[in-house]
């Protein structure tokens, strides 16, 4: 059968998650998928970085070199902030591949666009690695929730923050250290800030608002904060009246018809969905008008749960057998 031929744009910690897989599973998914897979190029910015992997896969400075090649069915995008993702993503759409992210700034900007574009030249694209690490919420949303009308979701939809706070009540450990670790486990963004200032869970919020109602909240009826000022006081205070503090983004319509969303720091009772949601863990509490409250929980941050989601679209994706992308 005809090879499937893909091509890498970034090798930073999701990046090389996605290369290892490739390799490592190979054959599984050659099997899965009936034809062979061959990584074409790998894109990055600094060659000298990742000389190790120079020998057996072609590295390249250069977006040209995926969107010349007429080979290169599908592209995985693994590179930080809003550009040049945008640019190339939109260049391989319209060279006529299909693109698979995990880039959340910028789906969260450009989503739509995107799903627009893509529409237009018939190809697709996969997300699910934008939000919530491996949890395959996305697909789960897209696939799976066709008949009931979602009313409300509240989440933890950042490992890094999930992670301190927990390592921060159970272990003692303080703010700097256990960010120090969540930087050192892969979990953290290259500059945390988007982290623990909460904007990488509002990112995520809003790719979740597209897709599940059709657009985002008006920023007037947005709140954001990050986790910086939680004290150990706070935290032990919380533990010793049987609650945890979480950091929990949530979007629904309020009584005035209104669409808002917060991230925001709660101390939740024990029966609360997410309170035993820990460490590098994300979870994803749906409230539906027919089957009533679901929560999905699952690895959150890291190289290969986010890969795992990027590999789970690339199977749907050659498979022929995606569900439609609903564009606002
Ligand atoms: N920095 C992100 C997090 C990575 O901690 O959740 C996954 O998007």
């Amino acid at each position: 059968m005809k090879p499937i031929h893909v091509a890498l744009i970034g090798l930073g910690t999701v990046g090389c998650g996605v290369y290892q897989t490739l390799h490592i599973h190979k054959k599984r998914l050659e099997m899965q998928l009936g034809a062979p897979i061959h990584l074409s190029t790998v894109v990055i910015e600094n060659p000298e970085k990742h000389q190790k992997i120079g020998a057996k896969t072609p590295i390249s400075t250069d977006i040209s070199d995926i969107l010349y090649n007429p080979e290169i069915d599908v592209v995985f995008e693994a590179i930080n902030g809003k550009e040049p993702a945008f640019t190339y993503l939109k260049q391989c759409i319209e060279a006529g591949k299909h693109v698979i992210t995990a880039n959340k700034e910028m789906f969260a900007a450009h989503g739509n666009e995107l799903k627009a574009l893509a529409k237009l030249h018939d190809v697709q694209i996969g997300y699910d690695a934008t939000t919530a690490g491996g949890i395959p919420i996305i697909q789960s949303i897209r696939q799976l929730f066709k008949a009931n009308q979602i009313k409300e979701v509240q989440a933890i939809l950042n490992g890094t923050t999930n992670y301190i706070l927990t390592e921060m009540r159970e272990n003692g450990l303080p703010f700097s250290t256990a960010l120090k670790q969540a930087q050192k486990w892969g979990y953290a963004e290259a500059d945390p800030t988007n982290d623990i200032e909460g904007y990488d869970a509002f990112f995520k919020l809003m790719i979740l608002s597209d897709l599940i109602f059709n657009k985002q909240p008006d920023p007037e009826h947005i709140k954001r904060t990050g986790i910086t000022d939680v004290t150990a006081e706070a935290i032990q205070q919380a533990k010793h009246e049987g609650k945890r503090i979480k950091h929990i983004a949530s979007i629904k319509y309020d009584q005035t018809g209104n669409l808002t969303a917060e991230v925001e720091l709660a101390a939740v009772p024990e029966r609360h969905p997410l309170y035993a949601v820990e460490g590098v863990d994300n979870a994803i509490h749906l409230k539906a008008d027919i089957v009533g409250d679901i929560t999905l929980t699952g690895p959150g941050a890291g190289a290969f749960p986010t890969a795992s989601a990027m590999l789970e679209d690339f199977c749907m994706i050659v498979s022929q057998k995606p569900a439609p992308l609903p564009i606002s």
